[in-house]
């Protein structure tokens, strides 16, 4: 792990709240992701499974973190089971936690090899009853590829076909859905990284350079201060920024461009998502100028309407209306097209097809699902974005804020965002 080490009381905490939530006789499971292949003999790097990683702040592959909070006997209401290091996996792989250190990491005091699973599961079933088990119910999950949990669902379920099953994924989502202090503390990490990351970049942006010379820099950033690319980044010049998932990074800013970078850093885990759009040559046009300010007003004002109890529903609706009159004004839709348009598909919809925000945590598209407004503690992006193919440019913005009681905060305030800020930098 590149991470510094993480006091074990928050993934204690989480199992806490966790147990709070759970019946007499239940079992609740969380896996591992799995080592995925892909040609020949490679792999992709691990992903760390966010829920293990809530709950027990492991990371390493293979592990199964098993609680059973009304056990009798109190060795049995945490264990955690480990893959057990041998020379081989020494010479290969490197080091592996051993028992100690997988109990430093989880604050867990059991901890087995996860060879010894069946053996000590078959001695629990008999007192357990209902089995939580874990599964990505993230309304948009890719299902093509099946994980470790549901391959082990399958196992348990055929293992122990009488016991109830129940759905562990909402209350992850309703717990993860807010973050603690240590957990916004992380976020803050990783935003203070991407926030160098986008400086070191207005630097050596101009004409000539490709995107994938901006993308090294981000990443030479991000690596050598403890952290990863949250997501694929996205560096689009020109009508490129009009790909909304723009991912191949390969051409050159060229004079007159915007530049779009939706680029954020992840540190322990925990993932920034910021978006700025700036002109290539350092300063914008007076078109790119008129849009971006209408793009920068919506995204304060979202923040602004972010408020505890604010229906999530209704907050985006709000970013209809504002960018609807926005576009009047820059003439992009008429009174006419707005008369008569379909309230559920709005005629501003045409130049910003996608949503203003999401939760944000231990994944970046965070599970939140059943969660119909804002609550104290929840991070969201804030990420308007106005879409001119025709033009030749495209103008997103987002920010990451946290829903305090006493208001929405703007966790990247200290991110250039005004035009003029960032053509003085620019031009320093
Ligand atoms: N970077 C992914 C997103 O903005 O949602
Ligand atoms: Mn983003
Ligand atoms: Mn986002």
């Amino acid at each position: 792990m590149r991470h510094l080490p993480i006091d074990s009381a928050l993934f204690a905490n989480h199992r806490k709240r966790l147990a709070d939530r759970l019946p007499h006789g239940a079992i609740a499971f969380a896996n591992a992701n799995d080592v995925l292949p892909t040609n020949a003999d490679g792999t992709l790097p691990l992903h760390p499974n966010s829920d293990l990683f809530y709950l027990s702040g492991i990371e390493q592959e293979e592990s199964i973190l098993l609680l059973f909070p009304s056990a009798s006997n109190p060795k049995h209401r945490e264990i955690l089971f480990l893959r057990k290091p041998n020379e081989q996996l020494k010479i290969w792989e490197g080091h592996k936690h051993d028992k100690e250190e997988g109990a430093t990491i989880s604050g867990i005091r059991s901890i087995h090899w996860v060879n010894e699973f069946d053996d000590i599961m078959q001695q629990l079933a008999s007192e357990g009853e209902i089995f939580y088990f874990n599964e990505n119910e993230h309304s948009r999950a890719g299902k093509t590829v099946e994980t470790r949990d549901q391959r082990f669902n399958q196992k348990l379920q055929r293992d122990y076909p009488l016991h109830r099953v129940e759905r562990l994924a909402p209350h992850l989502h309703d717990l993860r859905f807010c973050k603690d202090r240590e957990e916004i503390k992380l976020i803050k990490q990783a935003i203070e990284v991407t926030e160098r990351g986008f400086r070191k970049t207005l630097r050596m942006i101009k004409p000539g350079v490709t995107e994938f010379q901006v993308e090294a820099e981000w990443a030479k950033e991000f690596i050598r201060r403890r952290c990863k690319f949250a997501y694929t980044p996205i560096v689009a010049s020109g009508s490129n920024a009009c790909v909304l998932h723009y991912l191949r990074n390969d051409q050159t800013c060229k004079k007159g461009d915007l530049l779009l970078m939706d680029v954020g850093a992840c540190y322990a885990n925990y993932n920034a998502d910021l978006t700025r759009t700036i002109p290539v040559s350092g300063k914008f046009s007076r078109r790119q100028k008129q849009v971006y300010n209408a793009v920068l007003r919506v995204l304060r004002q979202s923040i602004d309407n972010a408020t505890i109890g604010k229906s999530l529903k209704e907050w985006q609706n709000d970013s209809h209306h504002m960018m609807t009159e926005e576009m009047l004004r820059l003439k992009l839709i008429t009174q006419a097209q707005v008369k008569k348009q379909d309230p559920d598909q709005p005629a501003c919809r045409k130049f910003y097809m996608h949503g203003l925000g999401h939760s944000l945590g231990l994944d970046v598209h965070d599970v939140s699902n059943g969660q119909s407004v804002f609550r104290e503690n929840s991070v969201f992006t804030v990420e308007p974005g106005i879409y001119l193919p025709d033009e030749g440019f495209g103008v997103r913005l987002e920010d990451n804020i946290q829903i305090t009681k006493n208001g929405p905060a703007n966790l990247m305030s200290k991110i250039p965002i005004e035009a003029e800020e960032i053509e003085q930098i620019m031009n320093r």
